[in-house]
């Protein structure tokens, strides 16, 4: 293997605990599943359930099918990588161990593209609900808490979101880990309120016509692409969040066990929990009153006249959402400290403090995807996040094929069950929810992408610990 493209071994990430470098060994698998559901519930369920609709109608429910399925084999194939090699890092570092430096690159690249924008999205969606509230409780202008694409100046209280999750995630992991657990059990009891309001309402008039956008994506009148796989593709978002869980691998106490209980416990607990959320949304109303909406799960209790219970959801999402923003965000510093820390970023940023928290990198993030949520909407940041994992979930199920290959004894605390089929569907199906994204998210990827090659070269390529 020539220096171009050097592998890493495989435990190098588990020895590498150089003076300030460690991170602090204090997490297990209760953490990681509710970490797991922490990060999965969220946005996808709460509010791109509206912009679903506007794309493919009651046959939104089908794009929940087909981004879980697809989501559910790249989780296995996560599932496999994360017990093979329990490091920091995920999909940056399985496929710096398995394909080599240059892809480890181009994936580390799209994964801080996409938990960025997944911080950004959250909170854009947070605000969607906080606004409202906020306008009602204390006469905050909705131009404040709005950006320019509907009609505001910013959405403030999206950054601000974003600011108090990195000042608790400075606070400390571990306590951040407990409070998720608290706040995910809030979480589930506020969905399990929807349900119980939105059932006894259900007609199956409101399911006609299933599909009246067809399967493909095809551009509408308006412009906007519509279709069940237009909308599987943004909707793809609301299932992951199973990957935060594996950049927590070295501060997990039995990574090997832990991370594959983690992964796939959180991931099929949500696939059934937004099948009946859903099927009770778009059964209660008929699905173009919540198309678009910002808050589409209380305006559907609002609209079958169940106003407390709308803000009790509402509420609850303020309370809750932070969760999602929380393991993205930690999910972020980690890769960035990986990243450097192997010398492909600058060495500054992989600076741990005593307490052992990044601090320069979360707030170099604060920075980031505080402006984007400020000013952006949010289909467009989820489309773009989406880009990022559907190209990192590529590369994770293609290392467990050739892992499968290179080395079919090696230990694996987890081994997928028919990976030859589920490894190639994965594949397929990421491939196949990455070209139904809009083409204005296909270019700002490339741009991304051209931009990171560029940093690569001038920075990486000549810093990259592996390859001196
Ligand atoms: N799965 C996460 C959400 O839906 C990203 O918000």
């Amino acid at each position: 293997m020539g220096r171009w493209n050097v592998r890493k071994r495989i435990d190098a990430d588990t020895q590498n605990t150089h003076d300030g470098q460690a991170l602090p060994r204090t997490l297990s698998w209760p953490h990681l599943i509710a970490m797991g559901v922490g990060a999965i519930v969220g946005t996808g369920i709460l509010t791109l359930i509206g912009i679903g609709a506007d794309k493919a109608g009651p046959a939104v429910l089908l794009s929940f099918l087909i981004a879980g399925f697809v989501c559910a084999c790249a989780a296995l194939a996560y599932a496999e990588m994360a017990s093979m090699i329990p490091a920091s890092g995920s999909a940056y570092t399985y496929s710096y161990v398995v394909m080599g430096e240059v892809f480890a690159w181009i994936i580390g690249w799209s994964l801080i593209l996409e938990y960025s924008l997944v911080v950004s999205a959250v909170a854009v969606s947070w605000s969607g609900y906080a606004a409202p509230l906020l306008n009602g409780w204390a006469g905050v202008p909705m131009a404040l808490m709005q950006a320019p694409h509907a009609g505001g100046i910013a959405n403030l209280p999206a950054l601000f979101v974003i600011a108090v999750v990195a000042a608790l995630l400075i606070a400390g992991t571990r306590k951040s880990a407990g409070l998720t657990m608290i706040l995910v059990a809030v979480k589930l009891s506020a969905l399990g309120v929807f349900v119980w309001f939105a059932l006894p309402h259900f007609d199956a008039a409101n399911l006609e016509p299933f599909s009246p956008y067809g399967f493909a994506r095809n551009m509408g009148a308006d412009g906007v692409e519509r279709g069940v796989m237009a909308a599987a593709a943004i909707i793809f978002s609301a299932f992951y969040g199973f990957d935060a869980i594996a950049t927590a691998a070295e501060e997990t106490r039995n990574p090997k066990r832990d991370l594959a209980i983690g992964i796939i416990g959180s991931m099929f607990a949500c696939a059934a929990i937004y099948t009946v959320i859903a099927l009770a949304a778009l059964g209660a109303t008929p699905f173009t009153r919540f198309a678009n909406s910002p808050e589409p799960l209380a305006l559907i209790l609002r609209e079958i006249n169940q106003p407390g219970a709308a803000r009790f959801l509402a509420v609850t999402a303020v309370i809750t959402l932070p969760t999602v923003i929380m393991a993205f965000f930690y999910g972020q510093s980690r890769i960035f400290f990986v990243m450097a820390r192997d010398g492909l970023l600058p060495h500054g940023l992989s600076k741990v403090s005593a307490g052992g928290k990044p601090i320069r990198i979360t707030l170099f993030t604060v920075a980031i995807v505080g402006a984007i949520s400020l000013f952006l909407p949010l289909d467009e940041i989820v489309a773009l996040a989406n880009a990022g994992s559907l190209v990192a979930f590529t590369a994770v199920a293609a290392c467990m094929l050739i892992m499968r290959r290179r080395a079919p004894h090696a230990p694996r605390g987890f081994r997928t069950p028919l990976a030859w089929f589920i490894g190639p569907i994965a594949i397929a199906g990421c491939l196949y929810l990455l070209a139904s994204l809009p083409q204005k998210t296909h270019l700002w990827f490339l741009f991304w992408n051209l931009a990171g090659i560029a940093v690569y070269l001038a920075y990486g390529r000549r810093h990259s610990l592996a390859g001196r």
